[in-house]
């Protein structure tokens, strides 16, 4: 027979676990996205994918196609640089210096250097 206080210990450590399983899947870290997204290896490629999968083109003009709610991205990495453009990708918020329309999203650094590399790819085909 286990003791009361061992087995609220116990209930307290499944509660613990509980609680960080919701946060890792409602709200992932940065940590977390770059230990749990798959490496990337073909990093115009994945941000290509990334660009469709995220929904850029709802607001931007993303290589000649896209919305035009938000700036046409053409040219975009020429008048900011990689630290500007990793901190839209990262908290639109920070980089806007107050709310915003872009969202927040979850992005490992991996993908977000990705995204980076496939909007310069654009940039210096045109
Ligand atoms: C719901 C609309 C929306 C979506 C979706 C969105 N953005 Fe934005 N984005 C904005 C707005 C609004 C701004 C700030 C004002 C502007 O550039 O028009 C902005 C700014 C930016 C900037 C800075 C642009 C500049 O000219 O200074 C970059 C880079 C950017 N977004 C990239 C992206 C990428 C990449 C995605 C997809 C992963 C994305 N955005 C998705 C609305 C959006």
């Amino acid at each position: 027979m286990m003791k009361s206080g061992a087995r609220a210990g116990l209930v307290g450590v499944a509660v613990a676990l509980a609680a960080l399983a919701v946060w890792l899947a409602a709200a992932p870290p940065v940590w977390w996205l770059n230990l749990t997204r798959p490496p990337v290896t073909n990093p115009v490629a994945v941000g290509r994918a990334l660009v469709a999968e995220q929904g850029c083109r709802d607001c931007h003009r993303v290589g000649g196609q896209g919305a035009l709610v938000a700036s046409n991205l053409a040219g975009v990495t020429a008048r900011l640089d990689d630290a500007v453009l990793r901190l839209w990708l990262r908290s639109p918020r920070r980089a806007a210096g107050g709310p915003i329309a872009m969202p927040a999203f979850r992005l490992s650094d991996g993908e977000i250097v990705a995204i980076i590399e496939y909007l310069k790819a654009l940039d210096t085909s045109e």
